[in-house]
């Protein structure tokens, strides 16, 4: 059982000679629930390795407080919080053999000898150290990068520990390996069912991952949702780009009436052209109601939209820039005025060419739009 609170969490790290300090984390509120698969992703710099190391007690706490089941741990030395951390650099020791590398943690705790090898042996079945080949006997520099991180993995799993903590464990890995090791963690947090916290920088990393994701950005959380809540229900214009590939499409324009129904008009850039756009729905039309005759920017997936081969109601025309072919489908890229927008579809549309005329037909339930002021999703 372990569920840990952050609660209105600062990192200050002191300026130097002079300088300002440096806000890492700023007010961050939030809590992984016991069992819970956490990811904490945003760009480099935004502070999630230094929460990670605040949780785990490596780094001192500016402000507010960390909770684990209840207590507050602020001023618990890390070897009492019942943790433990996968890091990037995992260090193995090269000239230990992968069980003394495993069993170290414990024999520096005391463990007694013979738990100390049945733990090691369990996380060597779990990790497959046994079978095809019994690699507990090896040293680190006879084992592949996979095996090697899989090492670090075990270093933690001896410990049993109330939480894990994983900072980029995966991005000394080729890409290949990367996604075999993705699914062993998951699968690894099934059977172990501990509370897990996961850093990474990759959004796709964060999506297969995750049973919930904190996006931070500048030291600031933007949103904590499940991975599909994210996707589809974004809170701002931040998240919206940063979770989805190819981005989201974000086209700038305004809400105008149209023979008493509202629209989206495109802001064409380019003078001459027509400015593009679509009826809303009556549910779109409803919630942009108060945003009559201002900006605001629409927010599409490039999976939200479809290609239709004739002028269809709901639809609007886009001229083909560029098809991107990646066989089991293609990114068109596309001009809207002046503005560009990919499009993600199946191969069924490969005759599609460069400076084709296409209708696109957007799904305007998934349609988003952004106050181009707060930048916030217009609920
Ligand atoms: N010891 C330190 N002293 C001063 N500033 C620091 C220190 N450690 C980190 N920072 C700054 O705090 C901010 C957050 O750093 P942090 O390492 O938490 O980012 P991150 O999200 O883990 O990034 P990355 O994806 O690159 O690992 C950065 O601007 C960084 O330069
Ligand atoms: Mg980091």
């Amino acid at each position: 059982m372990a569920k840990v609170i952050i609660e209105q969490l600062y990192k200050i790290y002191p300026g130097i000679k002079g300088q300002p300090g440096k806000v890492a984390v700023s007010d961050a509120n939030f809590a992984i629930e016991d069992n819970e698969f956490m990811v904490l992703v945003g760009p480099s710099g935004c502070g999630k390795t230094t929460t990670l190391r605040m949780v785990a007690g490596l780094e001192e706490i500016s402000r507010g407080a960390i909770y684990i089941d209840g207590k507050k741990i602020n001023d618990v030395p890390p070897k009492d919080r019942d943790i433990a951390m996968v890091f990037q650099n995992y260090a193995l020791y090269p000239h230990m053999t992968v069980a003394d590398n495993m069993a170290f943690g414990l024999k520096l705790r005391g463990f007694p000898k013979a738990q100390i090898q049945q733990r090691v042996r369990e996380a060597a079945h779990i990790l497959g150290f046994l079978e095809p080949d019994n690699l507990l006997d090896r040293k680190p520099k006879a084992l592949s990068g996979g095996q090697r991180q899989r090492v670090a993995l075990g270093r933690a799993i001896v410990r049993n520990p109330k939480v894990f903590l994983f900072d980029e464990p995966l991005s000394n890995l080729d890409a290949k390996m990367r996604v075999e090791m993705r699914r062993e963690i998951t699968r690894l947090h099934q059977r172990l069912s501990n509370t897990m916290i996961y850093v990474t920088h990759d959004q796709v990393e964060a999506m297969t991952m995750a049973d919930r994701i904190v996006v931070m950005k500048d030291g600031v959380v933007q949103q904590v949702a499940e991975p599909l809540t994210l996707f589809n229900e974004p809170a701002n214009l931040f998240v919206a780009g940063f979770i989805g590939s190819p981005p989201i499409n974000l086209i700038r324009g305004a809400i105008t009436q149209d023979a008493g129904r509202l629209r989206f008009t495109e802001k064409t850039a380019v003078s001459g052209v027509t400015a593009s756009g679509f009826i809303l729905d009556d549910a779109q039309a409803k919630k942009l109601q108060p945003y009559l005759g201002k900006e605001v920017i629409w927010g599409i997936r490039p999976e939200y939209i479809d290609v239709a081969d004739t002028d269809t109601s709901g639809g609007f025309t886009a001229r083909i820039d560029l098809v991107e072919l990646m066989g089991s489908e293609s990114y068109v890229h596309c001009t809207v005025g002046g503005q560009a927008i990919v499009v993600r579809t199946g191969s069924a549309h490969l005759r599609h060419r460069e400076g084709q005329a296409i209708t696109v037909v957007p799904n305007q339930k998934y349609s988003l739009f952004f106050d181009p002021a707060s930048e916030l999703l217009i609920k």
